[in-house]
């Protein structure tokens, strides 16, 4: 949103006041005169949400074509903070308004015809797996093209658990580990970026990486530490602990010794190599590069068509039954599709139907896949 349209809404909530005026709950039940309400909507509402119902800049919902009484009900959700809008208060406009005039406003926008879609019908389904694949080409040069390393010192990202994946990416592009050959190609990457190298990663088959030692348990006598969180064999199930089987040797030894040091700042894990010798390290490293490497049990999070499909079933008509008010999602906006998902998901925005739903948006790779293939279809 821009610098005009903010001062603008400032503007006008200022001479809006804050109204007193107590209106009924239910704005479905007054007279509707469209006429009146194109006025209210060219003084009060135009400036953001158009003539023609479309959003005027990122973020801003399109009210064309809306189920009526959804728009009725959404804002007065905005009353007093009940539902908090992710551009500033910006919706406070409604607040000076009277029942009468949001009435009609919200009247004429629900009588607009759907808004042309700007956006090409992106036939292409969403992927995560491809959207990683392509994502990851600028790591390929050291991680290899797959994940498996083929460079000495490089750790191997095929078949590692992706939420230990995510956030070690997140600590380099953070800068809270460094490694500055790396950190420009990840500065510009978003979560969902994130999540979709990391799942592209999990799924591919984990090769034991070069820099291979000759086998040797030599090893094991130090690693009774080690089992209980990474496994006998150097893999296991808990998702925030990485799998060490089959790892770069040359890696394994820098950072272990990263820990011993605290160069590498973690807890647990200096303790337990605190007093290691340089030599007895070598030895872990060459014990674990040397197991065979396991992929990890990781489920790919539900696809997005599949996705659809169960969110079609409330939404592809949208839906005016008072007792399940719904919205249409077809050629709304992208960024207010994925700011409205993500208050629901973060518990900001209260609603049992879309809450039992949230649960399928826990990455948000998903969400933005929804919010695209949402954003791409024709308004009806
Ligand atoms: C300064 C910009 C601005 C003005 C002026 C404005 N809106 Fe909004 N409106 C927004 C934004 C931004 C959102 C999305 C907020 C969010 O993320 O929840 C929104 C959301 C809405 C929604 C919820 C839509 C949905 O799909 O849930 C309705 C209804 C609405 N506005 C109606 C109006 C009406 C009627 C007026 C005039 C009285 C108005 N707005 C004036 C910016 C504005
Ligand atoms: C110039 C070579 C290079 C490039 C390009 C590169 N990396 Fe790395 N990466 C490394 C090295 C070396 C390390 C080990 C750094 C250390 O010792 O902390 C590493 C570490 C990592 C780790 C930590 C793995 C673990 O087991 O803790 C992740 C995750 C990672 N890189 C992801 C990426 C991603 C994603 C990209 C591309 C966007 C990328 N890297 C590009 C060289 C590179
Ligand atoms: C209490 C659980 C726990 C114990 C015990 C433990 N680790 Fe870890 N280890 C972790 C966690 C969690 C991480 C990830 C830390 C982070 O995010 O930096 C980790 C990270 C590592 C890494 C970095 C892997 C990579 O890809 O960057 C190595 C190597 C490692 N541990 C080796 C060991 C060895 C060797 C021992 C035994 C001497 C050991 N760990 C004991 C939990 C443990
Ligand atoms: C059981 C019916 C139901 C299902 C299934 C459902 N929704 Fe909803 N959805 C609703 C209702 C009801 C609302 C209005 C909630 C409110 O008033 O805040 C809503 C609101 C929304 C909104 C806000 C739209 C706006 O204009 O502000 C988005 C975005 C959304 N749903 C996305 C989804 C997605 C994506 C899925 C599938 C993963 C989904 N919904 C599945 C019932 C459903």
């Amino acid at each position: 949103m821009n610098k005009k349209v903010f001062a603008l809404a400032a503007l006008l909530i200022v001479l809006a006041g804050c109204s007193d005026q107590k209106g009924p709950k239910d704005l479905s039940k007054l007279p509707l005169d469209v006429e009146a309400g194109k006025q209210v909507a060219q003084n009060s509402c135009a400036i953001c949400h158009g003539m023609d119902g479309r959003g005027a800049a990122e973020n801003i919902p399109n009210l064309a074509a809306q189920i009526e009484i959804y728009l009725l009900k959404a804002v007065q959700s905005y009353d007093h903070g009940k539902r908090v809008d992710s551009s500033g208060n910006v919706m406070k406009v409604a607040e000076g308004l009277s029942p009468n005039q949001l009435r009609n406003a919200i009247g004429y926008y629900a009588s607009l015809p759907p808004v042309a879609n700007q956006l090409a019908k992106t036939e292409a389904k969403y992927s995560y797996y491809e959207r990683g694949k392509a994502l990851s080409q600028p790591c390929a040069a050291c991680h290899g093209k797959d994940g498996n390393t083929t460079v000495g010192g490089v750790p191997r990202l095929a078949g590692q658990h992706p939420q230990y994946t995510i956030k070690a990416v997140k600590s380099y592009r953070d800068g809270v580990r460094t490694m500055p050959a790396m950190h420009a190609k990840l500065a510009g990457l978003s979560q969902a970026d994130i999540e979709n190298i990391a799942i592209y990663y999990a799924l591919n088959e984990p090769r034991s990486s070069a820099g291979k030692a000759d086998h040797t348990h030599e090893g094991a006598q130090f690693i009774s530490a080690c089992v209980k969180c990474h496994g006998p064999s150097g893999y296991g199930e808990d998702t925030s602990v990485p799998n060490l089987a089959g790892q770069n040797v040359q890696y394994l030894n820098k950072v272990i010794k990263s820990y011993r040091d605290s160069v590498r700042d973690h807890k647990v894990m200096h303790q337990s190599l605190a007093g290691l010798k340089d030599s007895e390290i070598n030895q872990i490293a060459i014990f674990f590069s040397t197991e065979q490497p396991a992929r990890t049990s990781f489920a790919p999070p539900e696809t997005v068509s599949s996705l659809v499909q169960k969110c079609d079933i409330c939404h592809s008509l949208g839906s005016s039954n008072p007792e399940m008010l719904t919205p249409k999602l077809n050629g709304q906006n992208r960024a207010y599709l994925i700011n409205a998902m993500k208050t629901y998901r973060d518990g900001d925005r209260g609603n049992s139907a879309m809450h039992t739903m949230s649960s399928a948006m826990n990455f948000d790779a998903t969400i933005e896949g929804l919010a695209d293939h949402y954003s791409s279809q024709e308004a009806k």
